[in-house]
Parts: C-alpha cells; sequence; structure tokens
C-alpha cells in the first residue's frame, strides 16, 4: 500500500514573546520556578499588532510552498484547524487562500477548503481527512495542505494566563510522503466533557485542575482503544511520544501515566519490582480508594527509577522542547511536539528513518486520539533547513505593560490603537476591516 503521510511542515510563531520568569512571575508575586520549572514554559510567543491567525497561517503555508516549489495548482485542499475563529459563517482557510493568491500565479478555485475546532485533536482530524481523500482516490494527483493556526489568550488574572502562546505550523500532506507516514489504525477516548470551553466568547472559561484530570482520562481510553487494534504497546517500539503540550508539566504527568500502562506484564516491570515492587493490580485491593492510592504510592516510586528517566530523556523531553519556549498553540500544539522531537534528533544526528512514534492528539470537551507515526527517509532534509530558532530569537521581548497592551489589541471587545513592535519583512500582514467587517491582508515586501 503507498504511504500516506507529511510530506513537509513549516513553523510561524507570533512575533512577540513574554517572558515568564522575568516579566510575568514579578508582578503576579510567584516563584519563577513555578513557570520554568512546574508548568515549563520559559516564554510564550505573543503576536504584534499586524498578525493574527490568518496572518500566521498563511506566513507558515506560503514558507512551505516556497520550499517545495508549488504552485496553488497542486493543493487540492485547505484544511484550518483553529480555536480562535473570527468568523462564524466564513472559515479561516477562505482567508488564507485569498492571501496566497496575492503572491501565486493561479488560484485556489479548484481546492476543498474547511475549517475544524477541538485543538490540536482537530489539526489530527484534518491530517484524517487529507490521508483518506488520498486513499480514496479523490485527490486528482493533488497534495493537502493542514494548517493549525491558533492566538491561545486568557482573561487576564486566570490561571491559564500562564499556558498563553501563538503561532501556526503548516503540513503539507501527500503520497510517499518525505517526514512521516501515518499508521492506520488509530484509537479514541472521547467523552461530553465540561472543563474548557468557549461559548460565543473569545477567552475560554476554564476549569484549570479538572482539565488536567478530564487529559489523562480520555488520553488512557485512547491509548487502550488503540491497543485494541495495533495490539500491546512497548516502550521500545517507538523512538518518541509526540502529546499534545499545553505546557510541558502536562506531558510530565501524562508520560508517567503512558510508562506504567506500557510497562505493564513486560519485562521492564518484572525488571523494577526488586526496586519498587510489581504494579499493583486492581483484584487484589478491597475497595477502589485503596487501589488508587497504591497506585500512586507507586507512580511516585515509578519517577525516581533509573528506566523511567532515562525513557522520559530519550522519549519525551526533545517532544516538548519547543513548546517550553512558545507555550500553548492549541491546535498546532501536538504538531509542533512532532517537529520538536524531529529538530532534537537532526541537531544529535540520530538515525530515524523506518522508526515509528506513538503520537497522542488531544482537544477539551474532551476527546483523545493516538495513533502511529512511521518516519521517512527524507525527514532529516524536512526539518533541518526550517527557520525554528532564528524566528524563535528574533522575537520582540515585551515588558508586562506592553504585553497588557498586546492583550488588549488581540481583546475582540476592545478598540485599541497600539504602535506594531517589530517591523513585518516578507510576509502577510492585517491591514483591517472591509465593508462587510470582513478582515483584510496585504503581503509586505
Ligand atoms: P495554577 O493553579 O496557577 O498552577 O495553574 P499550580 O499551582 O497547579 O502550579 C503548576 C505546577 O507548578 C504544579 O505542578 C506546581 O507544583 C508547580 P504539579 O503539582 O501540577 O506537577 N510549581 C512549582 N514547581 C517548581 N517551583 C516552584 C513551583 N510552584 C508551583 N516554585 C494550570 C496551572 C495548568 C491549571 C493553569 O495554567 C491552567 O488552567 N491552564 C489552562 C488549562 C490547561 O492548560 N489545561 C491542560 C489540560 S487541557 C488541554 O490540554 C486542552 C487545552 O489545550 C485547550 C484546548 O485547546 O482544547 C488547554
Amino acid at each position: 500500500m503507498t504511504a500516506v503521510g507529511i510530506d513537509a511542515i513549516e513553523l510561524w510563531s507570533g512575533k512577540l514573546r513574554l517572558d515568564l520568569a522575568e516579566t510575568f512571575a514579578p508582578v503576579k508575586g510567584e516563584d519563577p520556578g513555578k513557570y520554568t520549572k512546574g508548568i515549563g514554559i520559559e516564554y510564550s510567543s505573543l503576536p504584534d499588532v499586524y498578525e493574527d491567525i490568518v496572518t500566521m497561517g498563511a506566513n507558515a503555508a506560503k514558507q512551505l510552498m516556497d520550499r517545495k516549489g508549488l504552485t496553488p495548482e497542486d493543493i487540492g485542499r485547505i484544511d484550518v484547524a483553529t480555536e480562535s475563529a473570527f468568523d462564524n459563517s466564513k472559515p479561516v482557510s477562505t482567508y488564507i487562500a485569498g492571501c496566497l493568491e496575492q503572491v501565486y500565479d493561479g488560484d485556489f478555485h479548484h481546492a476543498n477548503k474547511g475549517e475544524r475546532k477541538f485543538a490540536c485533536l482537530s489539526g489530527t482530524q484534518c491530517l484524517d481527512d487529507a490521508y483518506n481523500w488520498i486513499r480514496a482516490g479523490r485527490n486528482r494527483g493533488r497534495a493537502a495542505l493542514v494548517i493549525a493556526t491558533d492566538t491561545a489568550l486568557y482573561e487576564r488574572g486566570d490561571p491559564g494566563e500562564a499556558t498563553q502562546g501563538a503561532g501556526a505550523v503548516a503540513m503539507l500532506i501527500d503520497e510517499e510522503p518525505d517526514i512521516v507516514a501515518l499508521s492506520t489504525e488509530q484509537g479514541y477516548g472521547s467523552a461530553d466533557e465540561t472543563d474548557f470551553l468557549k461559548p460565543n466568547q473569545q477567552f475560554p472559561s476554564v476549569d484549570g485542575k479538572r482539565s488536567i484530570q478530564v487529559y489523562l482520562a480520555r488520553m488512557r481510553e485512547a491509548l487502550e482503544d488503540y491497543e485494541s487494534v495495533a495490539g500491546d504497546t512497548h516502550p521500545e517500539d517507538f523512538v518518541y511520544f509526540p502529546f499534545h503540550t499545553p505546557y510541558p508539566g502536562m506531558v510530565r504527568k501524562a508520560a508517567l501515566l503512558g510508562y506504567r500502562h506500557i510497562t505493564r506484564d513486560t519485562e521492564i516491570e518484572d525488571a523494577l519490582a526488586d526496586d519498587i515492587g510489581m504494579q499493583p493490580r486492581e483484584e487484589n485491593y478491597e475497595t477502589r480508594e485503596d487501589y488508587e492510592e497504591a497506585i500512586r504510592a507507586y507512580m511516585d516510586e515509578l519517577k525516581g527509577t533509573r528506566q523511567y528517566q532515562e525513557w522520559y530523556e530519550q522519549a519525551i523531553e526533545p517532544t516538548i522542547q519547543v513548546s517550553g519556549q512558545v507555550g500553548n498553540w492549541y491546535t498546532a500544539s501536538v504538531h509542533l511536539a512532532r517537529l520538536s522531537a524531529l529538530r532534537a534528533a537532526a541537531s544529535e544526528d540520530v538515525d530515524l528513518a523506518g522508526e515509528k512514534m506513538l503520537v497522542g492528539s488531544y482537544g477539551s470537551g474532551a476527546q483523545a486520539e493516538i495513533h502511529a507515526e512511521t518516519v521517512r527517509d527524507g525527514w532529516r532534509e524536512g526539518v533541518e533547513g526550517l527557520d525554528v530558532d532564528a524566528q524563535l530569537a528574533d522575537r520582540y521581548d515585551l515588558s508586562f505593560e506592553e504585553y497588557e497592551l498586546v492583550h488588549d489589541v488581540h481583546n475582540h471587545q476592545k478598540e485599541v490603537e497600539v504602535e506594531e513592535f517589530t517591523q513585518p519583512e516578507g510576509e502577510f500582514v492585517f491591514t483591517g476591516w472591509g465593508r462587510m467587517n470582513e478582515r483584510r491582508y496585504e503581503y509586505v515586501e
């Protein structure tokens, strides 16, 4: 069967940054370690006044098309995943296509365009749509463009303010891809949950502590569902485990639970038994509470073992490096985690071709999805040329007062005039509103 998957990836970060330890923590009266160590985010990327989900998505897509030498004729679908849409009818993909048509010969009239929401899971669902469209033979030789773009802002003063971020990831989905091939097997964990939502409002209503529990519960269901079709998973089956990363601290929790699950009934559990005992089995406890208590004690011990720490350093830590520098990008989050791991491998000269990753996507509300990806021969070339380091290093460092202004500029309820902090060059910018209240964009040379 022909492989289908991700042929190219590009990223566009918001051009401003908020330093959580140096700038945010002192104003909040918090220890900087809460952000750098506990939550795990050093900087949040934020959009300059002329940036939004359309400019960031279009800029990532243009970089991708230029690098691959594509024209609109080569693209048969444009799907956008976002939780920050400003239009309840006209999809963001049409705005992005309009931007791209300003700079390329030809147009995207032949391209199917859509929009999805559900955090990074919706980015993955766009990959699925592209995968299925290609597999069904409906693509007429064309590739699909998937763009995950978000401005993840919380109400000022909300605990979520520490996990903000803004940026976009663009991916090209094609046959015989250069970067990864997607597995046919998938697992889901899905339930009607009320932990993070935006019912016709820009900033989320969040029950932060509950959202963590819901994430873990749905992820576990998805893993069990995945194993029901793909067979049991083992730590050695996968080189990396990229997960939805609202902040690295969340992934630390998920990784520990995941490791306990995938080492159960394996030689790793046996090898650990001398030091920390076997994993608790529910049938050996009289009450659920006793069992849960025993699990917590086992996990505390597991966290300190050499085996777990080595696995975490190799298989998880590389996936959260970029997230720690940019914050939560909602729909782009797991796609950043995958990219982060591939970049780490490239910089360490690891040969990944043929290796597998287990990818865990998630969206509040809530649903998790797990599938495997096989790294392809062209992966290194596909990630080595990216300008991620330069983009992150070039961000403007906001003072707290400037951050408040930027937050207000992007608050749909406020109208404030603020000078831009950076100079746009070779990119799409927001220029104002048109006669039907549509947002308008231009390419700046
Ligand atoms: P909080 O209550 O301000 O933080 O909110 P905290 O007091 O729980 O501290 C955070 C961590 O830092 C804790 O670690 C502390 O111990 C540690 P933990 O105990 O959890 O392992 N800490 C320190 N560590 C070292 N040195 C110190 C120190 N002080 C504290 N000095 C919270 C944190 C994440 C709840 C908040 O930021 C929030 O509500 N965020 C938004 C919701 C969220 O991100 N949820 C994650 C799961 S849901 C999801 O991923 C979906 C999402 O992307 C939405 C979507 O798109 O669908 C969010």
